[in-house]
């Protein structure tokens, strides 16, 4: 009886057209109600031996049974479902058949975010021609962003940095990277070169080259006759080591309280149009009063770069929101 049953069940299995009436045929003999379940179901009502003996056909025709529709199925696979390819790489025989000539699947690997890698270059310039690099915190008093730069409360210069307040705490986010100037001549005495590099904010409306959130990095050397031909010859030279021999640079005179006289800094775009890429100057006198520097013995100048933007130019990327956007089609491009 069991012998005609496993022609009839493998003639169907053979039979079936597709993935769908072979599960049905599968059902059939070992689903719940399948013809072979039964079977198996009734063995406990035998006697000792018979259940032995037919109990061992039952079980290895059901084993037939899985292999058979599992054969089937697989060729079914081979013609072109979900792993199609695997099946075909191991010749539609053996699921554990592994290619191990086959060459591996490389993981995915981090790595610097574009901002981080000119933070790197920059750091790296900047050491090389004696400046050490320190850092300030993103939460700052309303002295160092403000007063100890020479810009007193109601002054309408401080419209030129829209603020993040954090309220009624009396701090901020800091707007640039300008209060560790302060900071660092408080506690060091010239002669002194530095560069800050950092996060800074400020509350203003987003387009292509203004983002709430940016980097900067702030250079500041004092010393007794550091003078505007130092500033431009350091300038100069990070510069063409940045982007190459061939960039081409332009000064134009600028506002900040903190510096006088004050300059700006435009570097050529592709496009021919120029991106303002730093403030600069000669460090004011009353910066250095409000550290306590003796007055008229020291003359230094300052800046401060937008890293973004020098990124920007660098990579070609024309839109700094881009940055902070988290995309992956973007950053996987660094
Ligand atoms: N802190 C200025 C800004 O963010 C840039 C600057 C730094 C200008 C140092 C002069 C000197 O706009």
């Amino acid at each position: 009886m069991l012998n005609q049953l496993k022609q009839k069940v493998l003639k169907e299995i053979k039979g079936a057209g597709d993935i769908k009436i072979l599960e049905g045929i599968h059902k059939s003999y070992l689903g719940r109600q399948g013809e072979l379940t039964k079977i198996l179901r009734s063995l406990k009502d035998l006697s000792e031996k018979e259940k032995k003996e037919k109990g061992k056909e039952a079980n290895k025709l059901k084993q037939e049974i899985e292999k058979a529709v599992k054969a089937k199925s697989r060729k079914f696979s081979a013609k072109g479902g979900p792993d199609a390819p695997l099946e075909r790489a191991s010749g539609g025989q053996d699921k554990d058949w592994i290619d191990v000539t086959a060459p591996g699947v490389l993981p995915a690997q981090g790595h610097l975010h574009p901002i981080s890698l000119v933070q790197q270059k920059i750091e790296e310039i900047f050491q090389s021609m004696g400046f050490s690099v320190v850092e300030g915190p993103e939460v700052e008093t309303e002295h160092y962003n403000f007063d100890a730069l020479n810009i007193p409360k109601d002054h309408p210069a401080r419209d030129l940095w829209d603020t993040f307040w954090l309220k009624n705490i009396g701090l901020l986010l800091r707007t640039h990277t300008s209060p560790m100037q302060a900071r660092y001549m408080e506690k060091h005495q010239p002669p002194l070169r530095i560069i800050v590099p950092g996060r800074c904010f400020r509350h203003e409306a987003t387009d292509a080259t203004h983002e709430t959130t940016f980097h900067q990095a702030e250079g500041l050397m004092v010393g007794e006759d550091v003078s505007m031909a130092n500033f431009k010859g350091v300038i100069k030279g990070f510069l063409k080591r940045f982007f190459g021999p061939e960039v081409k640079i332009r000064l134009r005179p600028g506002y900040f309280p903190f510096t006088e006289p004050s300059f700006e800094v435009d570097i050529k775009r592709q496009d021919k149009n120029w991106l303002e890429i730093m403030g600069a100057g000669m460090v004011h006198p009353n910066v250095f009063k409000a550290v306590g520097y003796q007055p008229g013995k020291w003359q230094g100048f300052a800046f401060g770069m937008g890293l973004d933007r020098l990124a920007m130019l660098k990579y070609k990327i024309d839109d700094i929101r881009l940055f902070y956007s988290g995309d992956l089609r973007f950053l996987r491009q660094f």
